[in-house]
């Protein structure tokens, strides 16, 4: 497969297209439908965040095999609050406060390993007016973990525990000015 065309979308057509991102969601992260469907009311709630930025890449037939999105992080925002919560005040002052939030990266798995979430990631990261980017991740030896790895990330904190998940997360930084 060549990568697709990448496109980016604006808050409409995010949330035009929110249950097929949410399609996507389901095949990367291996849940099901109903379970991905369950998110509808968190990717509402994006929509009008400052810094929303989204990357969609489609196949020939207009299928989205790819997605990205992300925001400015604010204080009051509940991912937001969880992590500074959990990180020194030093880390963060230099990675979180005005980080861009890379929300969701995900590609059926049918496309990985062909270069479409490196490109999704690197367009959602062209642009966003942030001198750091943070994410979480599973902090297991995912195919995830070494992505990020290979892109540059570094871990923050390991062995997140977010209220009513019972995985761990691995809360990663990248600088995005030289
Ligand atoms: C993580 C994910 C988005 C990566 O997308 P992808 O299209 O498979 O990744 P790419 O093909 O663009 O990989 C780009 C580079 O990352 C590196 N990479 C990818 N997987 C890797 C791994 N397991 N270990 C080390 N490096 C890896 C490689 O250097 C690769 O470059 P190469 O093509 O020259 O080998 C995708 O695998 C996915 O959707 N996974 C499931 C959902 C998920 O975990 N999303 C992230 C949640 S935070």
């Amino acid at each position: 497969m060549t990568v697709p065309a990448l496109l980016e979308w604006d808050r409409d057509e995010l949330g035009r297209r929110r249950d097929e991102l949410l399609d996507v969601y389901a095949e990367a992260m291996q849940v099901s439908a109903s379970a991905a469907r369950a998110r509808r009311p968190i990717v509402s709630a994006h929509l009008d965040r400052p810094g929303l930025r989204a990357v969609g890449g489609t196949d020939d037939d207009g299928r989205l095999v790819g997605v990205a999105y992300g925001y400015l992080g604010a204080p009051g925002q509940w991912w937001h609050d969880q992590v500074a919560a959990a990180l020194t005040p030093s880390i963060v002052d230099s990675w979180l406060t005005g980080a861009f939030e890379v929300c969701e990266l995900h590609v059926r798995p049918a496309a990985q390993g062909q270069g479409l979430g490196r490109a999704l990631l690197e367009q959602l990261l062209t642009g966003p007016p942030a001198a750091t980017a943070v994410l979480t991740t599973p902090d297991r030896e995912t195919r995830a973990r070494g992505f990020y790895r290979d892109a540059g990330w570094v871990d923050l904190l390991r062995g997140l525990m977010f209220p009513g998940d019972p995985r761990a997360f691995a809360v990663l930084g990248k600088r995005l000015l030289p």
